[in-house]
């Protein structure tokens, strides 16, 4: 199956188990209407792709990975909406649409990404999964989004508006901010379907990898893309001078840079079967024809 084909039969997938998620969870909150809204606006729903790809890489079937991936999403989703408050990134479109906040208010927009964060852990563990891989996939989301990963990561970003960073620290923004949420996505996706430690260890480098190289992406289509076809701001990272490795080293070097990022994400599988890993190596491959 072509890449296209197989990314966009995984959305639909994903996107039906969400459906059916909401239906179930309705409730009349406020809250629970701006987190939907966010949630349903769109998106690539490239993470829990990722997942699911990481679960059948492992030797699984794509269905057992919907609960991970969807808890992913949430927190994914959550981390966009406080990411577009005025107080960080300060955006008004989000996927096409208005942004939480400018739709249904700061405070409501704040208290919808708090509560997608809980929602997200109570996926995990009214799931069918087995008790300790339920354990194992809570502990790594609160090591992945803590200090040690996402909110860290946005922290230090909105820190270095308007200062030179080397690449070093970008590159450490970029794996705390974005390549911490991937490595999840790959621990999950695979734990569900394997305990193998080794196995997990190299899905896990690919993923953090691949993070890197994606937030690159991102940040090359700030410049290069346009509002209408991003469904967000673009050349906003510019006015707001953010570290990224667009600033530090200019487009070209910046596609470089996201190349070997992608190559060394490919790399981190080797030795697993191709077979195995072969639609994860496409992923990588699509996600970075994105700016080539
Ligand atoms: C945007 O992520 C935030 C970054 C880490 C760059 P996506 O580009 O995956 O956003 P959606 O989910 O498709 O809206
Ligand atoms: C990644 O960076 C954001 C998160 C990790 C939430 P950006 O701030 O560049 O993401 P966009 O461009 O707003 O989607
Ligand atoms: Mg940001
Ligand atoms: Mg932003
Ligand atoms: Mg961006």
């Amino acid at each position: 199956m072509n890449i296209n084909t197989l990314i966009s039969a995984k959305k639909t997938i994903f996107d039906e188990f969400l459906r059916s998620y909401l239906r179930d969870a309705q409730s009349d909150s406020g809250v629970f209407e701006a987190f939907s809204y966010s949630l349903q606006a769109g998106g690539k729903r490239f993470r829990p792709v990722l997942t699911m790809l990481a679960c059948e890489a492992a030797g699984g079937r794509e269905t057992d990975a919907l609960p991970a991936g969807l808890a992913i999403e949430m927190i994914h989703t959550f981390s966009l909406i406080h990411d577009d408050l005025p107080a960080l990134d300060n955006d008004d479109l989000r996927r096409g649409m208005p942004t939480c906040h400018k739709k249904f208010g700061e405070a409501t927009a704040i208290l919808a990404g708090d509560a997608l964060i809980f929602q997200a852990l109570a996926v995990i563990c009214s799931s069918r999964y087995p008790a300790e891989v339920k354990v194992d996939i809570c502990r790594t989301i609160a090591d992945v989004c803590g200090t040690r990963g996402l909110v860290q990561g946005e922290y230090e970003d909105v820190m270095a508006e308007g200062r030179d960073l080397g690449l070093a620290r970008i590159e450490d923004i970029y794996t705390r901010k974005t390549s911490r949420l991937f490595e999840l996505c790959m621990y999950a996706g695979a734990r569900v379907a394997s305990d193998d430690p080794d196995l997990i260890r190299q899905m896990v480098a690919y993923g953090t990898h691949l993070g890197r190289a994606f937030q690159a992406v991102d940040d090359i289509l700030d410049v290069t893309s346009s509002r209408d076809t991003l469904g967000k701001s673009a050349g906003k990272d510019l006015i707001q001078d953010k570290a990224t490795v667009v600033k530090a080293l200019g487009i070209d070097k910046a596609r470089t840079w996201a190349k070997s990022a992608t190559e060394q994400a490919m790399n981190a599988l080797e030795g697993l079967g191709a077979e195995q890993t072969g639609q994860l190596r496409e992923l990588a491959k699509w996600m970075l024809n994105r700016v080539t």
